[in-house]
């Protein structure tokens, strides 16, 4: 879709004399964007670290008010989406813009089901991590591996390629972080069974043994499936723009996925849900919160309560709200709603919510606050919590990168301000 002006900024600059026009462009949501892409050829770059008010491009995916708090997937409120939809209902909708129909959903549900087997010597890619490695770092290394074995689907101009591609990630990325889990356990890997629902057949990778069959909980499930559903895609966050601009090269899509998976494992991104766990075990107690708020508070202290703020939510992450319900939910199944760790999240969040502070500068809980608790309440450790990430993830990078590689597009290359050394004369050995 070309993007015609609705009207124009201009710019001048001391000492210039001709202003320079730019085209001023809307999308039927949220701000405007000032189309500077001909400023090169005027000799300027415009210069904005972290991207803070840079749109990279297009995308009619997921829209974000951060004012508002408001989180759209193809126009449904995540709410409502999390209430009456699910996980792979979801995927659907992100991957074609519209909710599936009943036969579309059944033909899309079974599609997935018979491609959540793994190529069997995948499994010795697990025998070279120790057993004690971080799970992402595995899952970065068997997600990359996959473009080793499907040299039938690799054309990235070809959009069967493509679908086939999305269709692999989605169903595998739950049976490598399973198979994963049990590698660091010592435990057999688990082969996934086509009875059971997404969600369930996760579960059952899991925690099944050979020694005995794991009885899946419908609350628990349900709980798991509306984890995947809540971390399914958010615009255009770090790791999105990571396997955007990977695949802007034309790099596979199994490799800008493990791109993905690698920018999202750190602590202010993905990583946050394991932090939230540490952090809260290193306060350890309701009586130590004051003293981590003013740590928190404190511009020389590095300490920073995880899962909290935000880069576009200056309001409560909507995805919060459904998490800390689910939270309660679970905790209630599971006979634990006293569970300390949720006492000491729910205090620490009030605390800050009425601190000064924070309500300056406009921090709230995001997604990453709440899933741990529920996630170490299921069974799953602290270790695994970005590897889940990773899987709900999956079908929001594989969206944006199908959206990206349909369409036309330039390989992304920023510029910079140079701050080095000038041309300068090099200096032999024997004079330094
Ligand atoms: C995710 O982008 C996405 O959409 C990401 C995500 C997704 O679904 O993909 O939503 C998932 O990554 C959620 C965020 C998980 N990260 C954390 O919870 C880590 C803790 N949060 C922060 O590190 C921070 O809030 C960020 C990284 C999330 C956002 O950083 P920004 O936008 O660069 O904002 P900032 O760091 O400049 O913070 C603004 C101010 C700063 O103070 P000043 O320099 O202005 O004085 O707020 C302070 C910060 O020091 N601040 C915090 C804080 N977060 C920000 N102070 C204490 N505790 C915090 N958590």
């Amino acid at each position: 879709m070309a993007n015609k002006p609705t009207k124009m900024a201009t710019l001048t600059i001391e000492g210039v004399a001709d202003p320079i026009e730019l085209p001023i462009l809307s999308g039927s949501l949220g701000p405007d964007v000032i189309d500077v892409s001909k400023l090169t050829s005027q000799g300027y770059f415009t210069y904005d670290p972290g991207f803070v008010s840079t749109a990279a491009c297009d995308s009619e995916i997921t829209y974000i008010d951060g004012d508002q708090g408001i989180l759209l997937h193809r126009g449904y409120p995540i709410g409502e989406l999390a209430e009456k939809s699910d996980y792979l209902e979801l995927c659907y909708l992100l991957l074609n813009g519209e909710l599936p129909n009943a036969s579309d959903k059944k033909e899309f549900v079974e599609t997935i089901k018979n491609h959540t087997m793994v190529h069997e010597q995948l499994r010795h890619f697990f025998q070279g991590f120790r057993r004690d490695a971080h799970p992402m770092s595995i899952m970065c290394g068997v997600t990359g591996a996959l473009s080793a074995f499907y040299h039938d689907s690799l054309d990235i101009d070809d959009a069967e390629h493509r679908k086939v591609t999305t269709h692999r990630l989605i169903a595998k990325m739950p049976t490598l972080a399973a198979m994963t889990y049990k590698h660091t356990k010592g435990h057999p890997f688990v082969y996934p069974r086509n009875d059971l629902s997404y969600a369930e057949n996760f579960l059952h990778m899991m925690f099944a043994t050979p020694c005995e069959e794991y009885k899946v909980s419908p609350t628990i499930a349900k709980a798991m499936d509306r984890i995947f559903l809540l971390h399914a895609d958010h615009e255009q966050n770090a790791s999105t723009s990571t396997v955007r601009l990977a695949g802007s090269t034309g790099a596979n899509p199994f490799a800008c996925i493990a791109a993905g998976i690698a920018a999202l494992w750190g602590p202010a991104h993905g990583g946050a849900n394991e932090a939230v766990l540490n952090m809260l075990d290193e306060i350890g107690t309701v009586d130590n919160i004051d003293k981590y708020i003013k740590k928190a508070k404190d511009k020389d202290d590095p300490f920073r309560i995880m899962g909290f703020g935000h880069r576009v939510y200056k309001n409560y992450d909507p995805r919060a709200t459904v998490m800390q319900q689910t939270c309660r939910e679970v905790l209630a199944e599971l006979g634990v709603e006293n569970n300390p760790t949720l006492q000491m999240a729910q205090r620490l969040e009030k605390i800050a919510l009425e601190d000064e502070y924070f309500v300056s500068k406009r921090l709230y809980p995001n997604v990453d606050f709440y899933s741990g608790i529920i996630l170490k309440a299921i069974g799953i450790p602290p270790e695994m919590f970005t590897v889940i990430f990773a899987t709900g993830r999956t079908p929001g990078w594989i969206a944006h990168w199908n959206e990206m590689i349909s369409a036309p597009y330039k390989i992304g290359r920023p510029r910079q301000l140079y701050k080095g050394y000038a041309q300068r004369d090099f200096v032999e050995l024997a004079k330094r």
